[in-house]
């Protein structure tokens, strides 16, 4: 994988064009804390990383379907207002869609408000859609996506995404090393990621998609492959995902 380097997302425009309005279902911005003590545990200074908390979007539980559902339920509206309102709306595979997409496009720009000097945005890929919004916010270059398995192409994915929306499309970074058996199985890498990130920071991740994304950022901060500052992780929610999962910890362990 490229390491990545200070470059703007020039490219990418930072206002979306036309008269739709999101529908409010969240809670924004939501915040961006440090997470000290996790940093120290990767080798990074204790300033160097940061978690946006998007499982704090405060609908049902929280996670990234928030902010694709504000710009859904307005297509949805919209759609019932100018026929009889029987119509039935789809929402698309995962809420991602060309126009659901621009939920994460605001996202990206509050973490840019919160943290500009956010260098590497680590985020989980399902069907795209995060990874897509704040790639037209940030740039190519700053966000990695760690595929969880969801889709066969997670790169094909997100591309269709922004190609579909009119926004142009670089090389992505995505890292699809921790999908190991499969989609719904939990690797060793996500399991040591979660309780490191549990132990450390009291932040609780998801064995499919958050607790997969911090495995990678994991990786990426130990393999050298970004630079150790300005690193943001986006926590996607998913927590419901703990619940249904056979998941249990692995016996005591002290933090590294
Ligand atoms: C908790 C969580 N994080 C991340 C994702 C991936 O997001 P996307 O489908 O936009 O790639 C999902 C998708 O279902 C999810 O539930």
């Amino acid at each position: 994988m490229a390491r990545a380097t200070r470059k703007s997302g020039s490219r990418y425009s930072s206002c979306v064009t036309d008269s739709l309005t999101p529908v409010p279902l969240g809670t924004w911005p939501t915040p961006m804390e440090p997470m000290p003590r996790l940093a120290r545990a990767l080798g990074l200074r204790p300033q160097e990383l940061w978690i946006k908390r998007d499982d704090l979007t405060g609908l049902a539980g929280g996670g990234n379907k928030i902010r694709k559902l504000e710009w859904t339920v307005a297509a949805a509206l919209a759609d019932a207002l100018r026929s009889d309102g029987r119509k039935p709306y789809l929402i698309p595979f995962g809420g991602s869609s060309a126009l659901s997409i621009r939920g994460y496009h605001t996202a990206g720009l509050e973490i840019l408000a919160q943290q500009p000097e956010a260098l590497t945005v680590v985020t989980a890929v399902g069907s795209g859609g995060t990874m897509a919004g704040l790639v037209t916010a940030l740039g190519p270059h700053r966000v990695l996506g760690v595929s969880a398995g969801a889709v066969t192409d997670a790169r094909a994915a997100v591309a269709t995404l922004l190609r579909d929306g009119g926004w142009p499309v670089n090389e992505l970074r995505v890292d699809d090393r921790h999908i190991g058996a499969g989609y719904a199985t939990l690797t060793d890498a996500t399991r040591h990621a979660i309780e490191l990130a549990a132990r450390t920071e009291g932040i609780i991740l998801d064995p499919i998609y958050s607790g997969r994304a911090m495995a990678g950022l994991v990786a990426a901060v130990r393999g050298g492959e970004i630079l150790p500052v300005g690193v943001v992780f986006v926590h996607t929610g998913g927590l419901p995902g703990l619940f249904g999962h056979g998941w249990s910890p692995s016996p005591s362990r002290s933090p590294e």
